[in-house]
């Protein structure tokens, strides 16, 4: 079985205690920390600054997946890699020129990726594929944790899955919204290499964070 990661989103840990927070699930096994940055216009929930993402790089040495729901990007897309970001993923609708801010994450030394949203068409990967380390794909619409899984994505990993093939790169295809152990299974099956999830990482306290990750990693 292809091995895959799994990414907590942070957005449903305690706001209180991040750092504490932080250090938990890294030692339960994430491989990435996913940190999602909502600007309460570009989505309707307002989260996460480049100096909280700065106050938790000491609480972690894995990869800090900066998931950006800002318009416009660009003016941000510095301090969130000066503040620690290893990956920066942002939404073409977010503009207002999608291949400029990938260029700038790249020039920043960072690596970079694209965030398709439900309604978002394949065909904004058209002419950034040199450009990309990561696809992220949403399966619900941005802006809130907790939402349900819109089978709708499904096929549209599979879809993005044969273009990476057919690219012959190495680009990470990460799903973010809804993913939890009853359909992780398929959601790897479609192509999926990294599974986003906040609710089921964080469910059940501490002492759960081990057996949540483990379930979603197992995919019976
Ligand atoms: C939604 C965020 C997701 C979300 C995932 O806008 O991008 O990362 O927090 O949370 P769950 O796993 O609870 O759907
Ligand atoms: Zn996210």
């Amino acid at each position: 079985m292809q091995p895959i990661k799994i990414a907590p989103s942070i957005l449903s840990a305690d706001f209180a205690r991040l750092g504490e927070e932080v250090r938990a699930i890294d030692s339960a096994g994430a491989d990435w920390i996913h940190v999602d940055v909502m600007d309460g216009h570009f989505v309707p929930n307002l989260t996460i600054g480049p100096m909280v993402v700065k106050a938790l790089r000491p609480h972690s040495a894995k990869p800090f997946d900066v998931h950006l729901m800002v318009s416009p990007a660009d003016a941000l897309v510095e301090a969130f890699a000066e503040a620690g970001a290893d990956i920066l993923s942002v939404h073409p609708e977010a503009g207002p020129h999608l291949h400029r801010t990938l260029m700038r994450i790249r020039a920043l030394g960072k690596k970079a990726g694209v965030v398709l949203n439900p309604a978002t068409p394949l065909a904004c990967l058209d002419h950034v594929m040199d450009l990309l380390d990561l696809v992220l794909v949403m399966s619900v619409n941005p802006g809130f944790g907790g939402q349900s899984f819109l089978e709708s994505a499904l096929p549209k990993i599979a879809a993005i899955r044969r273009r990476i093939d057919a690219s012959g790169k190495a680009i990470e295809l990460e799903v973010d919204g809804g993913v939890d152990a009853g359909n992780a299974a398929s959601v790897v099956a479609a192509g999926a290499t990294v599974l986003v999830a906040g609710t089921a990482s964080f469910k059940g306290g501490a002492e759960s964070y081990a057996a949540n990750i483990a379930a979603l990693k197992a995919r019976p």
